[in-house]
């Protein structure tokens, strides 16, 4: 029988490799999807192989982590060995604008997954995708014993998931996880996180279909890996004999500026030459720095980054370039998104 994953927040990046990693695992992966008025599976439809088709293993269902009694039906019915809580309105400066719904959404979100995990009596594994934003501003380089310290409503509102899941370990006995992950990016990152606004201005600009570059905080420092191999840890804290919270992260820390320099450079271009300050993109608090410390996921998981700096901005330009390129020939578009 193969083992049977639920996870929240499939569609996303890290949900998308998750599946894609489990699958070829053997697992049998159930996703949430919810509904929106366009479509939101794009990420996961090259996997998505049609229910009625006799192979599927990936089966998605509409829920939503607001929504109690749906992901309650849902354990119940699926009994997964494994759940992964990924889903969240994980854009922090978006989070200053609909700070409750974030609550309701990344912080109760985690709470309503376990209650209905704890309700439907199911012996099951639960991996938090926790962040190091909750750190906000303790100085790097942070590890698990780091104090928190948000600056964000999302940041809250991961802090209020990460000490659910703990208490959740501590007080039901329950197998809980918290991933405390620092920022990992990819082909498929949301196009308004740093990183991707970035390369795929790049791809653009060389293009000769977009003329500058607006960003706000160009000093800010962030620890920036590879989305693929984080899922890896992800699954890598659910196999081991107790549980426990991880940082996963590469230990090393570069501008945004640093960034924007390495992925004008791919190109061959002066990036000073396109790139503006606009102040909207400011945060009310920032986060100025966070570089992890990942000796625990290293000595008791065996995992460590693969991808650091350098070649995660080529991965992410070279793709940017490449989809453009398909878009423009009219070709399906099959880039790693
Ligand atoms: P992402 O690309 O923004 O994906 C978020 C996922 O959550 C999407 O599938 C989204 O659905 C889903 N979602 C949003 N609201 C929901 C709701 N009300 N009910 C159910 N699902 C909902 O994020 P990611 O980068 O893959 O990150 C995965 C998780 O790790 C998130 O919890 C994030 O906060 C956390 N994290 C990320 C990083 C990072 O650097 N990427 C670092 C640390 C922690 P739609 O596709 O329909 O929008
Ligand atoms: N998004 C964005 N857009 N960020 C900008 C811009 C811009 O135009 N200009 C500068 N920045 C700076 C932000 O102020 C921040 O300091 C840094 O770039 C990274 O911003 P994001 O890419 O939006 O990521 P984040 O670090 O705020 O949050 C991501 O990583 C967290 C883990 O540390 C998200 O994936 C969170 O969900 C995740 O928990």
């Amino acid at each position: 029988m193969s083992r049977v994953a639920l996870i929240s927040g499939t569609t996303g990046q890290d949900g998308s490799y998750l599946s894609e990693f489990l699958l070829d695992k053997g697992y049998t992966v159930h996703g949430i999807k919810r509904r929106s008025s366009s479509f939101n599976t794009e990420r996961i439809d090259r996997v998505d192989v049609h229910p009625r088709d006799g192979e599927a293993r990936l089966f998605l269902h509409y829920s939503d982590l607001s929504d109690p009694a749906s992901l309650s039906a849902l354990i119940r019915d699926i009994r997964p060995d494994e759940i992964y809580n990924l889903g969240a309105q994980s854009h922090v400066r978006v989070s200053f604008d609909i700070p409750a719904y974030t609550a309701d959404v990344t912080g109760l979100g985690a709470l309503r997954m376990l209650e209905a995990a704890r309700a439907a009596d199911v012996d099951c594994r639960f991996y938090q995708a926790s962040s190091s934003e909750m750190f906000g501003s303790a100085p790097p380089p942070q590890r698990e014993q780091t104090p928190f310290h948000p600056r964000s409503p999302y940041a809250c509102a991961k802090v209020y998931a990460y000490w659910t899941a703990v208490n959740h370990r501590e007080s039901w006995d329950m197998f809980c996880a918290n991933g405390i992950l620092f920022n990992h990016e990819s082909p498929r990152r949301g196009e308004n996180f740093v990183t991707r606004k970035i390369t795929r201005a790049v791809a653009r600009i060389e293009a000769g279909i977009q003329d500058k570059l607006y960003l706000g905080n160009l000093d800010a420092v962030r620890d920036w890996g590879y989305a693929p191999e984080y899922v890896e840890a992800m699954w890598l804290a659910l196999q081991q004999d107790t549980p426990d919270d991880y940082v996963v992260a590469t230990g090393e820390g570069h501008t945004v500026r640093e960034f924007v320099e390495a992925a004008f450079d791919r190109v061959g271009l002066d990036w000073q030459r396109y790139v503006e300050i606009d102040p909207r993109y400011f945060r009310p608090a920032e986060v100025d720095a966070l570089i992890g410390d990942y000796t625990r996921a290293r000595r008791r998981l065996g995992w460590a980054p693969k991808t650091l700096f350098g070649d995660l901005v080529r991965i992410m330009v070279d793709a940017d370039r490449q989809l453009l390129e398909d878009e423009r020939m009219g070709r399906l578009v099959r880039v790693d998104r």
